[in-house]
């Protein structure tokens, strides 16, 4: 027997609950022996998603050529099958005395773990800063763009979505990848097409494990740029304007009192 590869990963996923964003961790222990061609593979997981570990789980898997065939789930409490020999490995795997061992996996290792994990990583997330700005405005049939980017957020696991009168938008919606700053901060960016239409409330979501409740941005059409860059012109001109017919005026006034009091 060639023991190839035996490895100890330990990787953080994020994943989001249906209403409340979390941060599962995963513990994660892999072994691949190979012999001639063959490949038999064993995972050890611990998962929780609750920093207070309530729902940890212990998930031990067994695979012989890519195909799981028998698991342990702590929830259970014992060994399921999955093909017909992981029916009968499970059967003769829950009736001997080491399926206690598995069942002590959880609070063995597991919770240890985890709650290490947690209190170094889920107490180091990092707000998103959040930008919403029009892209491109809508003009002879075109539809507007908006863009809604979080920056500098930790970790990555992240949801950005839009609301049109608060229902969310599943059309005409991009969002990019959560990219990598490289200094442990993500970005993520997510354009929205629509026609604005008077009186529609279009709001930006993010949802993120350093905000219990979703951050919410509402879109408020204001003048644009270039509209802003035209009203600044021309308030100056008017202000220059009012200045120089001032210095007119008290010019021309200066001038015709001199003229009454020196008569020539
Ligand atoms: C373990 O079993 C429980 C209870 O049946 C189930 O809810 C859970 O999804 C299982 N976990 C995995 C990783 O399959």
């Amino acid at each position: 027997m060639n023991w190839s590869s035996v490895s100890q990963t330990l990787s953080v996923v994020g994943c989001r609950d249906k209403m409340l964003l979390s941060l599962q961790l995963l513990l994660l222990l892999t072994l691949t022996i190979r012999t001639d061609g063959y490949f038999y593979t064993m995972i050890k997981e611990c998962i929780a998603s609750s920093a207070d570990l309530t729902d940890a789980e212990y998930i031990d898997t067994y695979y012989f050529n890519k195909v799981k065939y028998v698991q342990f789930n702590s929830t259970k409490g014992r060994f399921v099958g999955f093909t017909e020999f992981g029916l009968e490995t499970a059967k003769k795997w829950n009736n001997r005395p080491e399926v206690q061992q598995e069942r002590d996996e959880l609070d063995r290792v597991c919770k240890p773990n985890l709650e290490i994990q947690f209190s170094h990583i889920v107490d180091k997330t990092v707000k998103p800063k959040i930008r919403l700005r029009s892209e491109e405005e809508a003009s002879g049939g075109h539809p507007a763009i908006l863009l809604c980017s979080a920056y500098d957020f930790y970790p990555p696991a992240i949801d950005v979505y839009w609301l049109r009168d608060d229902e969310k938008v599943t059309m005409d919606t991009i969002s990019t990848e959560e990219m990598a700053d490289g200094d442990w901060y993500y970005q993520v960016h997510s354009h929205l097409e629509y026609t604005p239409t008077s009186g529609e409330k279009i709001s930006c979501v993010v949802e993120h494990a350093s905000s219990k409740k979703p951050i919410i941005y509402n879109w408020e059409p204001h003048v644009s740029q270039s509209e802003r860059n035209k009203i600044a012109i021309g308030a100056s001109g008017l202000v220059l304007g009012i200045i120089l017919s001032a210095a007119g005026f008290i010019y021309y006034k200066k001038k015709s009192s001199e003229r009454i009091l020196v008569p020539s």
